[in-house]
């Protein structure tokens, strides 16, 4: 039976009506349009489906909607938006730094896992805004990469962070 619960959504208030135990990643991807959030494992194994909650990542393909309602969910569209809101910029910018970074690097091949790497890492630079090489290994360690970039899109975080701190 579909129960319809309020999500609040890169900072939009959006009503859902998927049953309360569908994973988010169904409900922001059908109901939403949002296709950030990619599919990859259905397993909280990959990381290509994840998305922050209240600023932590979480792995929507097995998150039940319900589990977030009432809280703050950032899809890779919104990132954008969630750095002008931390760094108090007057404009939303195209791209993060981090974005930007992981083009300037080529970080990207079959861009599979470009969701989850953007929403971890993300995650890690605005808790901790010089990270070490091994920071940036741990932090990304749940996230796979079929293409095997991982030297690029660690130079690439190495990259953003620095710009931020040069921005900052
Ligand atoms: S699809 Fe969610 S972790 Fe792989
Ligand atoms: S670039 Fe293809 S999975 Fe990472």
């Amino acid at each position: 039976m579909a129960d319809s619960q309020t999500l609040r959504v890169n900072g939009t208030e959006a009503v859902v009506n998927s049953p309360s135990d569908t994973p988010l990643l169904y409900v922001l991807a059908d109901e939403l349009q949002l296709l950030g959030p990619r599919f990859g494992c259905g397993l909280a194994q990959c990381g290509s489906c994840s998305v922050l909650v209240d600023g932590v990542e979480v792995r929507s393909c097995i998150t039940p909607v319900s589990a977030v309602s009432g809280k703050n969910i950032t899809t890779l569209e919104g990132l954008p938006a969630l750095y002008a809101e931390a760094k108090g910029l007057a404009q939303v910018p195209e791209l993060t730094p981090l974005q930007q970074a992981m083009i300037d690097e080529q970080a990207i091949q079959c861009g599979y896992c470009y969701n989850g790497m953007l929403i971890k890492a993300s995650e890690l630079l605005a808790a901790n805004s010089a990270p070490t090489e091994i920071e940036i290994r741990t932090a990304m360690n749940g996230h796979l990469c079929r293409c095997g970039t991982y030297p690029k899109i660690i130079a690439a975080i190495q990259k953003a962070a620095s710009v931020m701190g040069a921005n900052a």
